[in-house]
């Protein structure tokens, strides 16, 4: 954890200054996203990075807690906040497979750009699952390396190595159908689906899932 935790802080400043591949995408899934959203929600993202979509989602929910693991990252965050005069959104060193968290705590959990950088996605899943009251819901957009990279076994690989040696962070390579259904095992109904046309399968997987209302 601690050598992914400065790998992250250490690209944070470069990673805050890179453009968004695809701005029409990003858009596109905060809108979606905020069709979900109310004022009275209390919501939960993890793997914040520097905040920026959880500084979009601050002023549309009653109060937000962010996580990450880089310090590097949430220094950016919490500067940005303070820029904004953001005052109901909360962020915190924590890794999400160690935070301490209430079953039945929030509306709202957002996992982006993360599932596939964690040991075990599925103890995260449920985790998410967990944590959210009945009809909350769980919103990942999910970059699914084994659909589009035929060797992706090796990058595995050369990802353990590399982050043997801290040059890369973990990465989990797993593909779309896995994804799906590990988010249905974990107890919820898939109730959005998106893949953006373009670059083929390499376009993150954005998927919104609900947990029941009753358990
Ligand atoms: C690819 S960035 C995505 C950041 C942001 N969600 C976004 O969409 O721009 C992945 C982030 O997850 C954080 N991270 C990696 N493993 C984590 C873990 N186990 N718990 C919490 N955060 C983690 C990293 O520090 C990094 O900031």
């Amino acid at each position: 954890m601690e050598k992914d935790a400065r790998f992250w802080s250490r690209i944070a400043e470069k990673y805050a200054a890179t453009p968004l591949p695809d701005e029409a995408v990003y858009r596109k899934k905060i809108e979606v996203t905020q069709e979900y959203l109310r004022p009275d929600m209390n919501v939960f993202e993890f793997g914040c990075g520097t905040g920026s979509t959880s500084i979009i989602h601050a002023p549309k929910v009653r109060y937000i807690l962010a996580i990450d693991i880089a310090d590097g990252m949430l220094e950016i965050a919490e500067r940005k906040a303070r820029e904004q005069k953001i005052s109901n959104l909360e962020f915190k060193r924590a890794s999400i497979e160690e935070l301490e968290i209430e079953r039945h705590s929030f509306d709202a959990v957002l996992g982006l750009s993360i599932l596939h950088l964690l040991k075990d996605k599925d103890q995260v899943i449920a985790k998410a699952f967990r944590i959210l009251k009945p009809n909350g819901v769980f919103i990942t957009s999910t970059t699914c390396i084994a659909d589009f990279f035929k060797f992706h076994k090796l990058l595995t690989w050369c990802g353990t190595f590399g982050r043997f040696i801290g040059l890369l962070p973990r990465v989990n390579a797993f593909g779309r159908e896995e994804l799906e259904a590990s988010i249905k095992s974990a107890g919820f109904h898939l109730e959005y689906k998106w893949q953006p046309e373009g670059k083929g399968k390499a376009q993150a997987v954005f998927i919104v899932a609900r947990k029941p209302d009753t358990p």
